[in-house]
């Protein structure tokens, strides 16, 4: 029978458990351990009846705001507690989602002055695929593969650059940095392409402040980090289009996007620049391109009024997160391979800090599998 599924009694067990740890935890960290048992029932009658439950605004508000303490991998988390959430579970359509997504690049951008955000959208109903984002973040920057197999742009994204293509996409300018339309999927329907306008992309030109030639490198990055592709996951309950921000950490984009071999790759162009014999490593060219790449990052994100924190400031709040949450009772779970930034590693505090345990709390984000890899299956479930 068309879209009929029956909901297997295993699931149904495990929402039970999930939604009941999920309304402890809310709760009791909320002060409100009386309220718990009503909600309990209430909910575990509504799963019963209708195989899922709806949950509040402040059920859901503080869950994302929980699944971003609880990310192991984030070192801004001592800001969990200011993340504004939008409830924008009853829009049904990709237009109302799409605008929803732009408005969301506004409110978050905020002229520069980042608001962490998360925009939630209608979960995924039980057995069914839920609402898809293709796009790993909202701002990403195409790949262009070449004839000659080189690349133009953010080689991350060669890959969806070319699913974008088989759905109709004709492509961007062909610079480095052209920004990827957005691709909406509703459960069981087509995706579909949305071109962001330009005005609503807030990016930042990278100079610094003691080599006037590295203007004409014309490098530059988008101001917002938004991921777009996780699943957010609150007592049972799947987010699959939930796009959240913080603001960068300057060498996320200084390191790894435009330092790493497989992405911008551009260590031997500074560190021709800055003068250095490249074909020794003994002279740490690499070191002291990734290094002026960073000062550009950071100074210029600052020249511009950019939100940008650089990451001997971020691991000590991280510090700080953890001492509060010591205050509060509770342990920081961290993956220690994360949480060091990639530059200068042992001059951060948390490099010395070797105890941390990569314990997978909920709620959380979750990765999911890239939508256009998943769609013959896809078709054979709701087929079947
Ligand atoms: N590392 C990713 C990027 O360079 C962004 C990940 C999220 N970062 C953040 N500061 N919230 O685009």
């Amino acid at each position: 029978m068309r879209g009929y599924y029956q909901i297997p009694s295993g699931d149904l067990q495990e929402l039970l458990l999930d939604s009941g740890s999920y309304l402890h935890l809310f709760h009791h960290e909320r002060g409100r351990v009386e309220a718990s048992a009503a909600r309990l029932s209430e909910v575990q009658a509504e799963i019963e009846r209708t195989g899922t439950y709806w949950q509040t605004d402040d059920e859901l508000a503080y869950g994302a705001q929980v699944a971003w303490r609880n990310s192991t991998r984030c070192i801004g988390r001592l800001h969990w507690q200011s993340l504004t959430v939008r409830d924008m579970r009853h829009l049904s359509t990709a237009e109302e989602i799409f605008d929803a997504l732009i408005e969301h690049i506004q409110v978050a951008t905020n002229g520069g002055k980042i608001r962490s955000t998360i925009t939630v959208f209608a979960p995924a109903a039980p057995g069914q695929p839920g609402i898809r984002i293709w796009n790993p973040q909202l701002i990403r920057y195409a790949g262009y593969r070449q004839p000659d197999g080189s690349i133009v742009g953010d080689p991350l994204h060669v890959e969806l650059t070319e699913a974008l293509r088989r759905l109709g996409w004709q492509g961007g300018a062909g610079t480095p940095f052209d920004v990827l339309p957005l691709v909406i999927q509703l459960p069981n329907q087509l995706p579909r392409l949305f071109e962001l306008p330009q005005e609503v992309v807030l990016e930042v030109p990278l100079s610094h402040p003691d080599y006037p030639w590295f203007t004409k490198l014309g490098l530059k990055w988008h101001a917002l980090p938004v991921i777009s592709n996780m699943r957010l996951e609150i007592g049972g309950i799947c987010y699959t289009a939930a796009p959240f921000n913080g603001w960068y950490m300057g060498t996320e984009i200084g390191a790894r996007n435009l330092g790493d071999v497989a992405r911008y790759n551009l260590l031997p162009v500074v560190a021709e620049h800055l003068g250095l014999d490249i074909r020794s490593e003994r002279t740490l060219w690499k070191d002291r391109a990734l290094v002026e790449l960073n000062v550009a990052v950071l100074s210029s994100f600052a020249k511009h009024g950019v939100t940008i924190v650089d990451h001997h400031t971020a691991s000590r709040q991280f510090l700080r997160h953890e001492e509060l949450e010591k205050q509060a009772g509770r342990t920081v779970p961290a993956h220690w391979v994360w949480i060091v930034p990639p530059l200068s590693g042992s001059a951060t505090p948390v490099f010395h800090k070797t105890h941390y345990k990569n314990t997978i709390l909920k709620p959380n984000f979750f990765y999911q599998q890239a939508p256009w890899r998943d769609l013959p299956q896809r078709q054979l479930r709701w087929l079947g």
